[in-house]
């Protein structure tokens, strides 16, 4: 059987990574419940790579798609006072199998952003339909730290009451390592307390994720980090982005994300177009 596989080359097909089904890490993360943000187990969000700027600042988050395409935050790259044409998105990078910002990780490798592909309704001001897609350069290598998340489809529904992950460098997460990635806890809330504390928040396209007199939430740095949900087949997928209503210093009021099973066909359409089609 092996022989007959090598022969028809298939061989190539299945040692590639693209064989390991989407949301499925090498190593697990932590999902005991903890106090606070915490220090991810290193690699255990390989979806989840660090956005640096032209002039080496932690711009965000994306999460990996396949090996050319991440989804982020439309805001990293157009808001108020900038645009995508402003951006010399040449000059950013994309740090894969990251987790210490400060030194080089053994599995770390960076890749360069060929274009920014913002969605077509994305508005600044509301942040409606803030979402992006990034499209790397070079081919990111997938391997046991590196790898692609699921992508859910508009019928995969979340749950109020599950509890999803944050994955962000952003000084949030409060582990009190703000180099590392760090982790916390969100349980999905329904829309009408996001609504409460949000007056322009959209049930249609947004979650509503986190704590209404909590001590977690996310910041400025978390932008565009996936909110990540474990599915009943053990797989994880990327239910939000981080949006807004991250205020890490009051911890009073939910986050809102991005609904990505919202925005599922676009991403499709979107990778198809690039030629890096969805391979889940
Ligand atoms: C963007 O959102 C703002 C605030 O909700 C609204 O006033 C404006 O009309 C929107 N722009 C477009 C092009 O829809
Ligand atoms: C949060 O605080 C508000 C105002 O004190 C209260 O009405 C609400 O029930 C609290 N929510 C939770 C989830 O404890």
């Amino acid at each position: 059987m092996l022989s007959l596989l090598v022969s028809f080359g298939i061989v190539t097909l299945v040692s590639a990574q693209g064989a390991i089904p989407c949301g499925t890490p090498s190593v697990q993360p932590i999902t005991t419940r903890i106090v606070g943000g915490v220090e991810s187990a290193p690699n255990s969000w390989p979806y989840v790579v660090l956005v640096v700027d032209d002039l080496g600042y932690i711009a965000g988050s994306a999460t990996i798609m396949n090996e050319h395409v991440l989804v982020t935050s439309a805001q990293h790259f157009e808001g108020p006072g900038y645009s995508i044409f402003d951006v010399d998105i040449t000059h950013w990078r994309v740090y894969a199998g990251e987790h210490n910002i400060r030194i080089k990780d053994p599995n770390e490798h960076y890749y360069h952003i060929s274009r920014v592909i913002l969605h077509p309704a994305y508005n600044y001001t509301s942040l409606e339909n803030d979402i992006a897609l990034i499209i790397t350069k070079e081919t990111m290598e997938l391997n046991d730290h590196v790898r692609f998340v699921c992508l859910p489809d508009s019928s995969h529904q979340y749950t109020v009451g599950q509890t999803c992950y944050l994955p962000g460098w952003g000084s949030t997460v409060a582990s009190g390592n703000e180099e590392v990635l760090n982790q916390v806890d969100l349980p999905i809330l329904s829309d009408d307390i996001c609504q409460r504390h949000w007056p322009d928040f959209l049930p249609a396209t947004e979650v509503c994720a986190g704590y209404e007199n909590g001590t977690k939430d996310f910041c400025a740095d978390d932008i565009g980090s996936p909110l990540l949900c474990k599915d009943q087949n053990g797989q994880w997928y990327i239910q939000g982005i981080a949006s807004s209503g991250g205020n890490c210093k009051l911890h009073d009021e939910p986050g809102v994300f991005e609904d990505v099973s919202q925005y599922s066909d676009w991403v499709k359409k979107t990778m198809k177009d690039a030629n890096y089609p969805y391979h889940p």
